[in-house]
């Protein structure tokens, strides 16, 4: 099994998580890299792809990559976001995500909560653009926490595990 862990991060919180995937990718065939659109995905059999949610979304150059993704392509999504775990204000960019990459076959998704820089976080909660998820972000100090790596390393194991049995 030829994995491919490929991801964009900003502040270092989706590097984290990335590289908590690929370690528990043990004994397999597998490769990190910064995402772009020029990645042969068709050489690899899963791809996880990761994210931190901006505005609800995906940022373009996520968005971009995802729609290069050959069809029928076994595609994990991870990322990190200042709001709640499991919330709406995350949920929504995983959705959006996985229509980007439509013809490809999503089979898990996994986000976890990433901190904001406090400075940014003030001028963000003052902002009626960024309120919403800034004020639930106020929370995510700390995150991504040794917890949540480790609940990275067991969506990767599944993941992993669903894309051998699907072979
Ligand atoms: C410009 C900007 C927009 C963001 N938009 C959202 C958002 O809509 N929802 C959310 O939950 N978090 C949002 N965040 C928080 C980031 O998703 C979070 O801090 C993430 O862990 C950053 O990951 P990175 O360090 O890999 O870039 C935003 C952060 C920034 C800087």
């Amino acid at each position: 099994m030829k994995t491919l862990v490929t991801y964009h991060s900003e502040s270092g919180n989706t590097e984290k998580l990335a590289k908590a995937i690929y370690d528990a990718l043990e004994a397999t065939d597998n490769e990190i890299d910064k995402i772009s659109e020029t990645i042969d995905f068709a050489a690899y059999d899963l791809i996880f792809v990761g994210f931190p949610v901006h505005s609800s979304s995906v940022p373009s150059k996520v968005e971009k990559a995802l729609k290069h993704i050959p069809p029928g392509k076994k595609l994990a999504l991870f990322g990190t976001h200042g709001s709640l775990r499991g919330g709406p204000l995350a949920i929504s960019a995983f959705h959006y995500a996985a229509t980007l990459a439509r013809k490809a076959a999503v089979i898990g998704t996994f986000g976890c909560r990433g901190a904001v820089k406090p400075s940014l976080l003030e001028k963000l909660i003052n902002n009626p653009e960024y309120k919403f998820w800034a004020l639930e972000a106020q929370s995510a100090e700390g995150h991504p926490n040794e917890a949540d790596l480790e609940d990275g390393k067991q969506f990767a194991k599944l993941m992993l595990h669903k894309a051998q049995q699907a072979q």
